[in-house]
Formats: C-alpha cells, structure tokens, sequence
C-alpha cells in the first residue's frame, strides 16, 4: 500500500485541481502563479504520486504570519494529512523566532472546520481579547 508522502512541490494544474475538488472558487491563471510563488512556505501530500493536500502560509517571516488554502483531496480526509501539513507550517513558524520571541499565526476557518483547528492550538475569535476576524472580497 502506497505511503503519503510529504514534500514542497505543487504544480497550478494540481493546485487548481485540489480548489475545485473542494469546491472552491476558481482563481484566474495569474493569481494560481502569484499564490504558489509568493509564499513563504508551501507544504504537498502525495499518495501514490497524486496529489492528495495542501497548505500554505504568507505573511513578513518575522511576526505575522497567515495559514492560508489548507485543503486535503475528499478522497483523503480523515487520515491526518491535515493536521500533519499544519503542524509542519507552525513548526516552520517556530523555526522563524528567536528565543523570547513569538509569532500572530492567523487563518479563516471555512464553516464547521473551527474544531480540527482547535485541535491544532487555534482559538476561535472574537473572545475576551480579541474582536472578531474580518475580511473583504475585492472585486475589479
Ligand atoms: C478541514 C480539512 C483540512 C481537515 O483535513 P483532514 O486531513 O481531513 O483532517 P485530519 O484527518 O488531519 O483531522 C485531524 C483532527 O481534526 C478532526 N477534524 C477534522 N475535520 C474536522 C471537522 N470538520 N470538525 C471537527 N473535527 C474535525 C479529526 O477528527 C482529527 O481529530 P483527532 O486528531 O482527534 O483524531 C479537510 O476536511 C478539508 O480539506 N476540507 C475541505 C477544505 C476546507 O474546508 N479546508 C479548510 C479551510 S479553512
């Protein structure tokens, strides 16, 4: 039986395909371009050569970091890759700090999937603390 196999190369066919299996929005051939070149740090899972997940994280590489297109092929759910490609991205965070030093990691839950990254040490916002996470869909 095949292994899943962890690496950093995603080519944007595979990218477009794991977006659609998921039922996201199509990005326009430009963007694929932009967001798999552009990050900081871009993690894959393989089965049997396909591609099976995906995460991503941007942001300054010192103290703000977003996890960004946390996506694992419904055909793979439910075996961990998720929660391996995750904690591989916060321990790449980790790796950016000195001692004494810490990071703002900071994702959108899709709904329903705030408990999986509970699980993984996020709390959901707004709290005692925090005010809610906002965003904008830009359209031109
Ligand atoms: C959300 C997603 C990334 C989870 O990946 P996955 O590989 O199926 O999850 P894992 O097998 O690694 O699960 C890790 C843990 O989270 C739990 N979990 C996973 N999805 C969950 C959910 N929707 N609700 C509650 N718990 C969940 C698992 O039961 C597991 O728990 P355990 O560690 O106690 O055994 C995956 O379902 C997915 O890609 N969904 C579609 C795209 C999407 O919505 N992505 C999130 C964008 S914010």
């Amino acid at each position: 039986m095949d292994e899943i196999v962890y690496g950093d190369r995603l080519s944007s066919g595979e990218y477009r395909a794991l977006r659609e299996a998921v039922g996201w929005k199509a990005l326009s051939e430009r963007q694929i371009d932009g967001t798999l070149y552009k990050g900081l740090f871009l993690i894959t899972a393989r089965y049997g050569g396909r591609c099976a997940g995906m995460t991503r994280l941007v942001g300054d590489g010192a103290y703000f970091f977003l996890l960004a297109d946390v996506i694992v092929h419904p055909d793979y759910q439910g075996r961990g890759i998720g929660k391996r490609m995750v904690t591989s991205a916060l321990e790449f965070v980790r790796a950016c700090l000195r001692d004494g030093e810490s990071a703002s990691v900071n994702m959108m839950a899709a709904k329903s999937k705030e408990p999986f990254y509970e699980k993984l040490g996020f709390t959901k916002r707004p709290d005692d603390t925090f005010g809610a996470g906002m965003s904008m869909l830009l359209k031109k």
